[in-house]
């Protein structure tokens, strides 16, 4: 038996409580999940545009690849997957983020055999156990985009140019574009070591979270919100004083495209992300409108991880945007969303006969793919119209007993009042022609 079911058992007899979705969690309710579809549907004809194409994987994967992908060491690791054992004793883990799981999809496939670059983007949610506030949830979303396959500095450029696209494709202008690099397995070690010498004379300065980041990963140390680590970090050692020739060229070379496009960014020495398999460029697009949780938008380069999950070394680079992120900022600015879809025509009728005439009356309409509402609740007139009124219908078809007799039906232009008598057999075009007028016109 399920734990869930032993604890309900135990329960049974217990008052039904009201069930409410999860803490950190969120329903989008048809009054909001028009405003999701529109930003989808702009966002995909933006990946089309720069040759994205769509990749989706599964919602869970085995916990291995996401402990051996972002790291064991990282928070979302250690503390906020949301992870559990399946009947079969494996260890399964909803999808924290996407970047690992692309990437496995791309070694099981074998695509570097297919094609010698793999451009893909996603919009899916992922999962973190994290405390909710503002702009942080234990379900949330994202759009994200891989390029799998180049090593090269344009590559990095081109990702970056698509994320602010996106971006600025919604009208956000109050933003910064932070820019690092991480270095690689030749250079980091040397830093690392350097950094920590530093920290270590701060020791008993630091927060109690970054004593213990100190020997495993005092990178983390850099971008801490405390403000005493914070204090200590502004004199360390920087990266960029101690990378390799080769992350060097990178970052001056990637530099340089982006200056190319136009791309304003500045340089934050302290930018570490929260992801162990970042390699040189390493960038995240922050908004003040944000608060605390300030992150739209993060990514960067990761050439290690294909081996790190088993595959080839094969490099890669990439982004993901928070859209709940992405949403607050467009609330709080009054975004045109445009509006939720309505019905264009609303068939009120008064009697099962004419119900029934009106029903396939609307099976029609629909078959020609208008809108169409009709009445499911047997109620009067005058609170049809006022319901046909709220919903925004264009036009009213009335359908009643005298309307059966005598082979017509009365049609209210619902904008201006007029009502008009329209034979049964030509109310299917009558309404076509209305729609298509319409539509042209939009
Ligand atoms: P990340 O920085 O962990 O990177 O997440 C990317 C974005 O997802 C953040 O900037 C933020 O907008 C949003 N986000 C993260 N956690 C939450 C949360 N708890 N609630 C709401 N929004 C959140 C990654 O996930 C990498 N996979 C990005 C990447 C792709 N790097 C290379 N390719």
């Amino acid at each position: 038996m399920s734990i869930y079911l032993k604890q309900r058992k135990k329960n049974i007899l217990a008052e039904k409580r009201t069930l409410k979705n999860v803490r950190g969690t969120r329903d989008i309710l048809p009054d909001e999940s028009y405003k999701w579809q529109y930003i989808e549907e702009r966002v995909r004809k933006i990946f089309e545009v720069y040759n994205y194409k769509e990749i989706r994987t599964p919602i869970f994967e085995e916990t291995e690849l996401f402990a051996r992908g972002i790291g064991e060491l990282t928070d979302i690791v250690s503390k906020e997957m949301y992870t559990f054992f399946d009947k079969g004793g494996t260890s399964l883990t909803l999808k924290p983020e996407m970047t690992a799981s692309v990437m496995r999809a791309y070694i099981q496939y074998e695509i570097n055999k297919q094609m010698p670059i793999f451009k893909v983007y996603y919009i899916s949610p992922m999962f973190r156990q994290e405390r909710p506030q503002a702009g942080r949830l234990r379900q949330f979303h994202q759009i994200g985009a891989e390029a799998i396959g180049s090593q090269t500095p344009e590559t990095d450029a081109e990702i970056i140019d698509l994320a602010l696209d996106i971006i600025e494709g919604f009208e956000i202008k109050n933003y910064t574009l932070k820019l690092n690099s991480v270095g690689c397995q030749s250079c980091r070690p040397q830093y690392k070591t350097i950094l920590k010498d530093y920290f270590r004379h701060f020791y008993h300065e630091l927060s109690e979270d970054s004593k213990k980041r100190l020997e495993n990963n005092p990178l983390r140390i850099l971008d801490s919100k405390d403000e005493r680590d914070k204090k200590i970090s502004e004199k360390a050692p920087i990266i960029l004083d101690y990378l390799c020739d080769e992350c060097k060229a990178h970052f001056e070379d990637l530099k340089s495209f982006l200056d190319n496009l136009g791309i304003k960014y500045e340089i934050d020495p302290h930018l570490v992300r929260g992801l162990d398999y970042y390699t040189k460029t390493a960038f995240e697009i922050i908004s003040p409108e944000l608060g605390s949780q300030d992150a739209i938008a993060g990514g960067g380069r990761y050439d290690l991880l294909s081996k790190e999950i088993g595959g080839p070394a094969i490099p890669g680079v990439g982004f993901a945007l928070g859209v709940e992120r992405m949403m607050l900022i467009l609330e709080k600015n009054k975004y045109n969303f445009g509006e939720p879809s309505k019905p264009f025509v609303f068939i009120a009728c008064l009697d099962t006969e004419s119900q029934k005439l009106g029903m396939n009356l609307a099976q029609k309409i629909r078959k020609k793919m208008i809108p169409c509402e009709i009445d499911l609740l047997q109620r009067s007139l005058k609170s049809q119209m006022r319901e046909a009124n709220r919903q925004g219908a264009k036009y009213v078809i009335i359908i009643g007993e005298q309307e059966v007799k005598s082979g017509k039906c009365l049609v209210r232009d619902m904008r201006n009042g007029k009502q008009m008598d329209v034979n049964f057999e030509q109310i299917l075009e009558f309404i076509s022609s209305k729609y298509a007028e319409e539509t042209t016109k939009d």
